[in-house]
């Protein structure tokens, strides 16, 4: 089993895609589906890196929606944990990438450490329940408006991560 579980959930695969480019660039790190994961699986990690794309109007991707009670049955007590979202912030600037945050408030209420926070700058959008103090709770990816910048911005996660996760 890898050191850094990466679990998504992805509708029309944009998830899934940068879910794979990050394994590569973490290492010792595996990519799986949310609807594949069990509590145990989520137990056995090391750290767990999570992504969720918003559909509907801030609403969780749909095996999300289905599946994000793994969260409460996991000991995510003490646990570093990381977040990335994908979203389309000219589309639906009001809810940006708002999935993250719903996926944050379930692990802090289950006592992980959220590390990976990311700076807004560089994004155009009016709300987003996934910023506290000033920076998005994880990496935010657009395919929508700004997929030109994705490779470099995941690049760039990954190697804060590793240090985030030392
Ligand atoms: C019907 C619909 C609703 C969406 N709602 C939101 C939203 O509320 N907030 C947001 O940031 N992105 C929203 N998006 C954009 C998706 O999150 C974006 O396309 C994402 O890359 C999809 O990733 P996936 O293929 O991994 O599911 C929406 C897209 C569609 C088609």
């Amino acid at each position: 089993m890898a050191k850094i579980g990466i679990i998504f959930g992805s509708s029309t695969g944009n998830t899934e895609t940068a879910a794979e480019k990050l394994v590569d660039a973490l290492g010792d790190a595996e990519a799986k589906n949310i609807t594949e994961i069990s509590e145990d699986d989520l137990n056995g990690y090391e750290f767990l890196v999570f992504g969720a794309s918003t559909w509907g109007a801030g609403e969780l991707q749909d095996d999300w929606e289905d599946n994000i009670d793994v969260l409460d049955d996991a000991d995510l007590s003490g646990k570093k944990v990381a977040l990335f979202g994908l979203g389309d912030q000219e589309g639906y600037p009001d809810t940006f990438v708002d999935a993250m945050g719903t996926i944050a408030e379930k692990l802090k209420a289950g006592g992980a450490t959220i590390v990976g926070h990311w700076p807004t700058d560089g994004y155009t959008f009016d709300d987003s329940t996934a910023t506290e103090g000033g920076k998005f709770l994880g990496l935010v990816l657009d395919e929508e408006n700004q997929a030109d910048e994705s490779d470099e911005r995941i690049a760039k996660w990954a190697e804060q991560l590793k240090k985030e996760f030392a």
